[in-house]
């Protein structure tokens, strides 16, 4: 993967814009991931305003805005806005509808930043950790999670048996967001990972649930045109024979990273 991730932002927006109704039901994933990330990094009661960002329906907005006086929740989807207002309803929490690659706020002006399973949807994660970077006031910290590259192996495995299109976004390794990280300037940081497996009753389960979050394929390298029902059958027929028993398996990589400024 190149430096930069090549995806279709106005794709990522209308894709969780239209999923922002159903994502909670559809999340248990993220909740997951979300609540281990602050059990290894719980939130510091800071002064300065923590910032959450890729909020979605707000579930790490509800946890950090009742631990610190000023919380801020940012998202590029409107509606995911919309839910996570709702959501948290009675905190004190400030909506922000701006892009991640493009932070709109002061230098050393945030405490903490966390983002659960939302950065790998930007185009720039060196330039996004250089601006989070930015942001964050001396001794500040950045605490987050992303998709490794092994995340749904079998679903890509699968579909490379049919064509030669990008069915699967790509996501970077530890070993690339650790250079950019230091490109960005951050000296002290530590990154993790974790596999997580989750099995589903059957490929069309597992694609209902991605649909469900909002996680489309935005790679410019997909199939411009519809996929065909031929294909998507050819597709399942190769998941489910590389399965033993009736159900299937997806894995996740899960990259847990925690830098001081
Ligand atoms: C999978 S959801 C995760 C939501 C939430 N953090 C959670 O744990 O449930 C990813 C979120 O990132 C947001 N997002 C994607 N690209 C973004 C960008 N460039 N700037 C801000 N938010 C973005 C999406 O709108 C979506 O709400």
């Amino acid at each position: 993967m190149t430096d930069t991730a090549l995806l279709d932002k106005a794709k990522v927006r209308q894709s969780f814009a239209a999923a922002a109704d159903g994502y909670d039901a559809s999340a248990g994933l993220q909740r997951r991931v979300g609540e281990t990330l602050l059990a290894k990094f719980p939130c510091a009661g800071l002064a300065q305003p923590v910032l959450d960002i890729g909020c979605g329906t707000g579930f790490l907005s509800r946890h950090l805005a009742s631990r610190t006086p000023a919380a801020v929740a940012l998202d590029i989807a409107v509606p995911m806005l919309q839910a996570a207002q709702r959501n948290c309803a009675g905190l004190p929490l400030a909506y922000v509808c701006a892009d991640a690659e493009r932070l709109p706020f002061r230098n050393d002006s945030i405490g903490q930043i966390y983002s659960n399973l939302a950065v790998q949807w930007c185009e720039d994660l060196s330039a996004l950790l250089g601006d989070c970077r930015r942001v964050l006031c001396v001794d500040g910290r950045l605490v987050l999670s992303t998709f490794g590259p092994r995340t749904l192996a079998e679903l890509k495995a699968a579909w490379s048996q049919v064509d030669e299109f990008a069915h699967v976004n790509q996501f970077y390794s530890t070993d690339q967001i650790g250079q950019f990280l230091a490109a960005a300037g951050w000296r002290r940081f530590e990154l993790e990972t974790e596999l997580i497996t989750q099995s589903y009753p059957s490929v069309m389960a597992l694609m209902r649930e991605l649909k469900g979050i909002g996680a489309h394929n935005v790679s410019t390298y997909r199939n411009p045109r519809p996929t065909s029902r031929a294909a998507l059958q050819s597709m399942i027929a190769h998941y489910e024979s590389a399965m033993a028993g009736g159900e299937i398996v997806a894995s996740y990589e899960i990259i847990y990273l925690r830098a001081m400024r």
